[in-house]
């Protein structure tokens, strides 16, 4: 991944590609944000005039290139655009900062070195800045032949916050903290992008085990003879289709002065076809995305653990591949689920909450002090909050508070959702406990009541459906790539921070 440093020295000197300024609209006209005076002194303090006159406004998403001022080592100033200068007493955002970082990361592809000049008050500024810049500048060229030959635009290979303070301890454990993070962050996007081909279950299980013994976990794989040995009938119940068998993956990050427990829950369809309620054309190109959210609960956990926190978090990952063949589960069967309850599939493209409600209860065993599941759960919460918003459902309505301010302080979009208890019924069987489908109205919210009836008694329990955040289809964006996005991983990290701190729960 990109590298991070913080640097002191002057812009001038600097041997780089590239020096990176803000731009902000002010209320006349564009104004060169703080930390780019040297920059702006050697173009005679011209700068935003300049710019000006290159069409520059400093809107948001606004690159500008051009020549650097003689004297600078550096061939090119990079201007990025901040948005509204903020009031006199104001900061620029800490979102508005990654997002810059972001576009100009994205903008420097190819690049070797850049030097970063914008405006640093204190450590969070260069956390932001240094979280958009490694979220932005990655890519995913694994696949490509550019990857191998080098004609391709490799992802900028160097940042280096300028202002930022290298000696002072609040910087460093800042810069340590956000690497780590986007370092697993990206690893996320990376098992989200990965063709459904090259990452079955097996392949994520076996990968997790030896990322996570890596970083000090101790793992455990549910194969399917363990699954079946264990009567976990949601999760086999999905994979009975597939030829690559599901797994159930367990990790566990502990610190031994930890007094708190919290248990993440991912799903991870590494393909949903739909099963034999088959997706049309046009509704499955997309769906190796549908274990971002067990991707996102390994990532948080490995990042608990390079973080150090004094806290508990467990791992689990119900990895299946949905698909339709002679030994798929049907519409009409009826699964007995590892907590017993029996479940009636009536749809078998609705798989997610079948291999969830198994991972919940296995989770539940274990008494955590709180539940977090992620996962691409309904095509309804697309519908219900648009494709950067995930939806917050839980069983307690400070802890959806409180997930709703740590997605805010991460920089995720999520908006809370009800559990509206008369949608229950439509989920009545005749045959089984429950069935899989209920009301078509209000779709993703009935998920989170299905996953809800396999929560323990008394667990504290949440439900992220990422369904619409999790995958870019669209042009990238600040530090928003296509495709995996690593939607939820910052917000779990966060919770994790917090539970530590003592000030969750
Ligand atoms: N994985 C899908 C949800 C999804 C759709 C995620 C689009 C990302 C993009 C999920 O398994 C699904 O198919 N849900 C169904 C449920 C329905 C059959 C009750 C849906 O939302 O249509
Ligand atoms: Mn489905
Ligand atoms: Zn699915």
């Amino acid at each position: 991944m990109t590298a991070l440093t913080l640097s002191t020295a002057a812009a001038a000197g600097l041997r780089a590609d590239a020096i990176v300024v803000g731009v902000a609209k002010g209320a006349q006209g564009p104004v060169v944000a703080p930390g780019a005076e040297t920059v702006d002194e050697a173009y005679d303090g011209k700068l935003a005039a300049t710019l000006e006159t290159l069409g520059a406004t400093g809107a948001e998403g606004e690159v500008t290139k051009l020549p650097a001022p003689s004297g600078f080592k550096a061939p090119v100033v990079v201007a990025v655009g901040l948005g509204a200068e903020p009031g006199e007493d104001e900061a620029y955002t800490a979102e508005s900062l990654r997002r810059a970082a972001g576009n100009a990361a994205r903008a420097l592809a190819g690049a070797q070195k850049a030097v970063f000049a914008l405006p640093l008050v204190e450590a969070a500024d260069a956390a932001a800045v240094g979280e958009g810049a490694l979220l932005g500048a990655y890519a995913f060229d694994a696949y490509k032949e550019t990857a191998k030959n080098g004609n391709g635009k490799a992802p900028l290979a160097e940042v280096a916050l300028l202002g930022g303070k290298p000696r002072d301890k609040e910087y460093k454990a800042a810069v340590e903290r956000v690497v780590a993070v986007a370092e697993e962050l990206n690893r996320a996007r990376d098992l989200v992008n990965t063709p459904p081909n090259d990452l079955n279950p097996a392949a994520f299980a076996a990968l997790a085990q030896t990322a996570g013994k890596e970083h000090g976990l101790t793992v455990q794989v549910l194969d399917e003879k363990a699954l079946t040995k264990g009567g976990y009938g949601g999760i086999l119940g999905v994979g009975a289709g597939s030829a690559a068998g599901p797994r159930l993956v367990k990790l566990a990050y502990q610190h031994p002065e930890a007094d708190k427990h919290l248990a993440f829950v991912g799903k991870g369809i590494t393909y949903d076809s739909g099963g034999i309620s088959l997706k049309p054309a046009g509704h499955n190109e997309t769906m190796k995305c549908d274990m971002a959210g067990a991707a996102a609960v390994f990532a948080a956990v490995v990042a608990a653990a390079r973080l150090g926190l004094k806290v508990n978090v467990t791992g689990w990952l119900a990895l299946a591949e949905n698909m339709p063949s002679g030994s798929a589960t049907r519409p009409g069967d009826v699964l007995r689920m590892y907590s017993g309850k029996t479940v009636e599939v009536l749809n078998t493209d609705a798989e997610g909450r079948l291999v969830l409600a198994d991972a919940l209860w296995a989770a539940s065993e274990e008494t955590p002090d709180a539940i977090v599941d992620v996962a691409t759960l309904t095509g309804a919460m697309m519908v219900a909050l648009g494709n950067h918003t995930f939806g917050i459902m839980a069983n307690d309505d400070a802890f959806r508070t409180a997930i709703h301010e740590a997605a805010e302080e991460s920089g995720e979009d999520a908006w809370p959702m009800p559990l509206p208890e008369h949608l229950r019924k439509g989920m009545d069987s005749p045959t089984a406990d429950i069935a899989n489908m209920g009301d078509r109205m209000g779709g993703g919210l009935v998920a989170g009541l299905f996953l809800k009836e396999f929560v323990g008694e008394g667990i504290t329990w949440a439900h992220l459906d990422i369904a619409g955040p999790a995958f870019n289809e669209q042009a990238p964006f600040g530090y928003t790539p296509k495709g995996g996005t690593g939607s939820a991983v910052r917000t779990l990290v966060r919770l994790a921070e917090l539970t530590a701190a003592g000030e969750l729960g």
